[in-house]
């Protein structure tokens, strides 16, 4: 079992030396004793602080409804970052929390979170076969024949060797698709509609894996279990 001040500390709650500040305050019970030791052993699922339950202790995984404008990167510069619409716990957690694969600053939909390196691992590699669904708005008439194409496993982005593997291409009218893909190249929707001559205006992410947005708005989250 973990020390207690290592456990919140590695929970996003503090430092070491603020989580060592909240249990002399009093603030921290084990199994419903007020804890007075910093380095005592506990289990994190009998700890509660201020009274709460420890946020996510086995792991956290959570959705995002990514709003357009946003980047998904920790570094400054390039704009607002998605984890200024997280809780800040989340980003002191050791190790803090990621997204599972990227959406560009200028698409919204659907982004999970999580502090699971191997979740990172499974969801983001190229073996992975997880259906992400994406609805696209373009500049010029969809065709049937794009169906085909799509679905064919022969369309190559440029500068790169290896054709996309077969995507599903529902037309909804002239200027709008529905996309599913099982990869996640770079920039890979965009590029896709790219090589068709076509430029993708507005894109949305409305579904990954299991996981859809169902009532969330753009900025809002959502735990999973
Ligand atoms: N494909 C893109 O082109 N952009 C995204 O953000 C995601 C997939």
């Amino acid at each position: 079992m973990p020390r207690l001040d290592q456990l919140l500390a590695s929970l996003g709650y503090g430092s070491r030396r603020e989580v060592r500040a909240l249990i002399d305050e009093g603030k921290v019970t084990v199994a419903g004793v007020v804890a007075k030791k910093h380095d005592a052993k506990a289990n994190a699922h009998d700890v509660l602080v201020d009274g709460m339950a420890l946020e996510a202790p086995d792991g956290l995984l959570a959705m995002l409804h990514k709003p357009i404008g946003y980047v998904c990167t920790h570094a400054d510069g390039e704009g607002p970052t998605i984890y200024e619409l997280l809780p800040a716990r989340w980003s002191r957690r050791n190790p803090p929390v990621t997204s599972i694969g990227r959406l560009d600053k200028d698409t919204s939909g659907l982004l999970l979170i999580t502090d699971r390196g191997e979740l990172v691992q499974k969801w983001t590699s190229p073996k992975s076969d997880i259906e992400k669904v994406y609805e696209a708005e373009v500049d010029k008439p969809l065709s049937p024949e794009m169906i085909e194409i799509f679905a064919s496993g022969t369309i190559r982005l440029r500068g790169e060797d290896n054709p996309c593997l077969p995507a599903k291409l529902e037309i909804i009218d002239d200027l709008h698709a529905r996309l599913t893909i099982t990869e996640g190249r770079y920039h890979q929707v965009r590029r896709m509609f790219a090589s068709q001559g076509m430029h993708v205006e507005k894109l949305h992410r409305a579904k990954f894996g299991e996981y859809e947005l169902g009532d969330l708005k753009p900025g809002e989250w959502q735990m999973l279990t």
